[in-house]
């Protein structure tokens, strides 16, 4: 017998998984930054360094940004108040477009508002039914999320190898459109995308390539043009995808590529078209530091710097840092409940990070999720090693066979707390021990 329409807010009041957290003094999420300074925050009053950021070159916070965005809203107005198809473009939409075209040497280039927009938009736009979109696993969940709402099928293929590609490609009919998409940089594990083997496997089976230079822009190539341009394969990838929340220091996106197929985004994307345009304190800040990111090549030297000595710094303690090959350093913990508990100590000593757990990364392979920057200190570095290593000795991280044996576990939400792990707060707060705080995943970027 049915018992009427389903209540759609029962799963809101069920929902425990945050609540839970806070309650066991471990809530990681939403924190509240009084005072951004780049390579530190000012968070309830107290300094902390900040890794947990995507500001790789340091530039959200740079005066001469500042001033640009500021300039911008002056001149234009808070706001465009409209899409960019009918009222909202502005000429400086126009010259940042160009801007980014010339950049990276395409024909041309579409705005969007957001990043995740872009992949959605081009991805939808540009597929029909019948066609096929090969998606690297690991690819960010715009990508993902654009191709579930794409009319082509959503064909994964096995994370950088060529070889599953290459069966995937090999068993589609002949007629599919093809499309092979994946991220420049992998932006959980810092991996780069494996363009010298994957882009000869997609044009040896009549497919476009699409990259996504999200992390890769401002971080790898000549003056951080991506990761496109770190391997000279310019004249073979289709669809060049970036985001300006990242080295850019602000939000957006962008597609950029052969003028045709700018022009078709333009009049069918429908992420562009019935959404408002990016307002011109964005466009006037990001056109800024597109510019002083090809003056000032120190950043990228500087942020390169950092990174190496991080990799080796992190290695020599005796965490386990994955696949990484850029500024995205991933600290395994294995168990999604100590990756909180290293996160929520990490941040009482001073340091701001973030844990990514499942489906952000593989189930049981929890991490600490590190970025650093052009503009940490030698100070600041030696300072995050430092805790680091005390924490895993408090914490017995590297005894913990969640650790040596990541993702093999069953239960990977035991909320159980380590011996030496602050029982106090817990009991304080009054929190009940979770059974499964999975739910949280749906804040983590992926
Ligand atoms: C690889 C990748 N693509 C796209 C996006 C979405 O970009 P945005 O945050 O600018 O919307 C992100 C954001 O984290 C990302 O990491």
């Amino acid at each position: 017998m049915a018992n009427g329409p389903r209540d759609l807010f029962q799963k809101c009041r069920e929902y425990r998984d945050s609540a839970d957290a806070r309650a066991q003094g471990f809530y990681p999420y939403f924190r509240s930054i009084e005072e951004p300074h780049g390579n530190y925050v000012i968070c309830d009053g107290e300094r902390k360094i900040m890794i947990g950021s995507n500001n790789y070159l340091g530039l959200a916070q740079d005066p001469r940004v500042v001033e640009a965005a500021c300039d911008a809203t002056r001149r234009y107005g808070a706001g465009c108040t409209g899409s960019r198809l009918l009222n909202g473009t502005i000429k400086l939409h126009v010259e940042l477009e160009e801007a980014i075209a010339d950049f990276l040497g395409c024909e041309d280039a579409i705005l969007f508002s957001t990043g995740f927009f872009a992949n959605q938009g081009a991805l939808i736009a540009l597929t029909e039914e019948g066609d096929s979109i090969l998606c690297d696993r690991e690819n960010h969940a715009s990508i993902i999320d654009g191709c579930q709402f794409a009319p082509a099928k959503l064909i994964p293929f096995r994370h950088n190898s060529a070889t599953s590609l290459e069966n995937r490609l090999k068993r589609l009919p002949e007629e599919s459109g093809r499309l092979v998409i994946l991220d420049g940089v992998f932006s959980m594990s810092g991996d780069i995308a494996n363009l010298p083997e994957i882009i000869p496997v997609s044009k040896r089976h009549g497919a476009f390539v699409y990259v996504d230079e999200a992390h890769s822009l401002g971080v790898l190539g000549r003056q951080g043009r991506g990761t496109v341009d770190h391997f000279g394969v310019q004249d073979q990838v289709d669809i060049t995808m970036g985001t300006f929340s990242k080295s850019l220091g602000s939000m957006g996106g962008f597609i950029a590529g052969n003028g045709q197929m700018v022009e078709y985004l333009k009049h069918r994307a429908r992420c562009l078209i019935f959404t408002a345009a990016l307002a011109p304190a964005v466009v006037g800040g990001v056109k800024k530091a597109l510019e002083l990111m090809q003056e000032e090549e120190w950043r990228i030297e500087q942020l390169w710097r950092n990174t190496r000595k991080m990799h080796e710094g992190f290695k020599r303690i005796g965490f386990n840092i994955g696949e990484t090959k850029t500024p995205i350093v991933p600290i395994l913990i294995g168990s999604e409940a100590k990756a909180f508990i290293f996160t929520q100590r990490l941040f009482e000593e001073g340091i701001f990070a973030t844990p990514a757990i499942y489906p952000a990364v593989r189930y049981g392979e929890a991490i600490v999720r590190t970025s650093f920057m052009a503009t940490h200190t030698d100070e600041d570095l030696d300072r995050v090693l430092e805790i680091f290593e005390k924490l895993a000795r408090e914490l017995g991280t590297f005894d913990d066979p969640a650790y040596a044996n990541p993702g093999r576990r069953k239960n990977v939400f035991d909320f159980r707390l380590p011996d030496a792990v602050a029982t106090d707060a817990v009991r304080e707060n009054g929190g009940e021990y979770s059974q499964n705080g999975s739910g949280l995943c749906a804040s983590v970027s992926r």
